[in-house]
């Protein structure tokens, strides 16, 4: 089966942290989220994958190529402007000649790719959402089912008073291409306000896959944080460190998993590096510095007796000597923290500030 990822549209929630980057290329554990994606995919057995993309695509191009060296074949489809979720598949329609499943590009799960195939097949569904329960289902695709499982309703980001289940569109969907006849081609179309309410109109077969698996998508700072941190739990040990390549770490510096170090850092003495963390390749730890549960892209330069605690760093930022960045801040790309700062917590700050 054939699979189509989502990799294109705004990306305005993430931001800082999509500045000159699509959502899907954000670094997770110092690889492309996407990467982590097609891994999932490859996991499920499946190797023919369409990645549906808008702007920025050269990018996704130019790092995953034909697919080979990450073991899957890739194929691009690319919108000159954004199509909406479903316009973006109707673009493809002719590399769809049977059941497929559509992914949306910022999500990671562990759901069951091959039970949910055999559920949409049994039941002979023109359509099968994944869903998973949530907290807070007004940020996403609320979906009432019947006790058959089949959908009877679906709202895309409903207020508070009018949800009835914490059910929710996972954004993962095995599809007819039937379903396709549904949308108009050229012209901005979503599954999530055209489609989906379309298809329930008509009466057509739409079920619900629940699952209880790992879920989560990297639409905000805050998820995408979580997520760093749940993957490095699960591929380093608890206290374990991860060295990608040749790194310089003086002797009296201390580094506490879990941990990755990309390739060529500088870990200057007495710092210390405190787990959960993922220090991008290239960046510099000065001496006396304190960074505990951090997430730092490429190329950043921390100064003297910096201290970083739970926050995210873009990559080629400066962080001058004696500065503080705590709980919950994100810098984009290329920011400059002057000698002595201290970022109020929570600040969100933008590419190429100086602050
Ligand atoms: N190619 C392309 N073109 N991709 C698009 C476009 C587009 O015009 N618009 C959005 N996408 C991709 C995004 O990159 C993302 O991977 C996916 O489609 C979903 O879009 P988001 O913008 O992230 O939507 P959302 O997070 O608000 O809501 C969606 O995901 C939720 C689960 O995370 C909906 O599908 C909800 O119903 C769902 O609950
Ligand atoms: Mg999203």
């Amino acid at each position: 089966m054939k699979a189509i990822i989502l990799a294109g549209g705004e990306a305005t929630r993430l931001r800082p942290l999509t500045h000159n980057i699509p959502k899907t290329m954000v670094p997770v554990l110092n690889r492309p989220f996407l990467e982590h994606v097609i891994g999932y995919l490859k996991k499920h057995k499946i190797v023919d994958v369409i990645l549906a993309m808008g702007q920025l695509s050269e990018q996704i191009q130019d790092y995953f190529g034909d697919g080979s060296e990450f073991g899957v074949r890739l194929t691009y489809s690319v919108e000159n402007f954004p199509m909406g979720t479903a316009g973006a598949v109707k673009i493809a329609e002719k590399l769809l000649d049977e059941s497929f499943i559509v992914l949306n590009g910022d999500i990671f799960t562990d759901l069951d790719l091959t039970a949910m195939i055999n559920f949409h097949r049994e039941r002979k569904a023109i359509a099968t959402i994944a869903l998973t329960p949530v907290e807070n289902p007004t940020t996403y695709g609320v979906v009432e089912t019947d006790g058959q499982s089949r959908v009877r309703r679906f709202m895309e980001k409903p207020p508070w008073d009018e949800i009835t289940t914490n059910m929710i569109n996972a954004g993962v969907y095995i599809l007819e291409p039937d379903i396709l006849g549904y949308v108009a081609f050229n012209t901005f179309f979503s599954f999530e306000h055209d489609v989906f309410p379309a298809l329930l109109e008509k009466g057509e077969a739409v079920y619900g896959y629940p699952f209880e698996s790992f879920w989560i998508d990297i639409g905000t700072p805050e998820k995408y944080f979580r997520l760093s941190r749940d993957l490095l739990l699960r591929y380093i040990g608890d206290k374990d460190v991860k060295f990608e390549g040749e790194s310089f770490v003086h002797p009296s510096a201390q580094v506490v998993g879990p941990a990755i170090i990309g390739e060529g850092c500088f870990i200057d003495r007495d710092s210390v590096i405190k787990g959960p963390a993922v220090i991008g390749p290239g960046c510099q730890i000065g001496q006396g510095a304190t960074v505990q549960g951090v997430v730092l892209w490429q190329n950043c330069k921390v100064g003297k007796e910096v201290k970083l605690r739970n926050c995210i760093i873009a990559s080629n930022c400066y962080i001058e000597q004696r500065s503080e960045i705590l709980d919950n801040c994100v810098l984009g790309d290329r920011v400059k923290v002057k000698e002595g700062s201290k970022l109020p917590k929570g600040a969100l700050i933008q590419p190429n500030e100086v602050v």
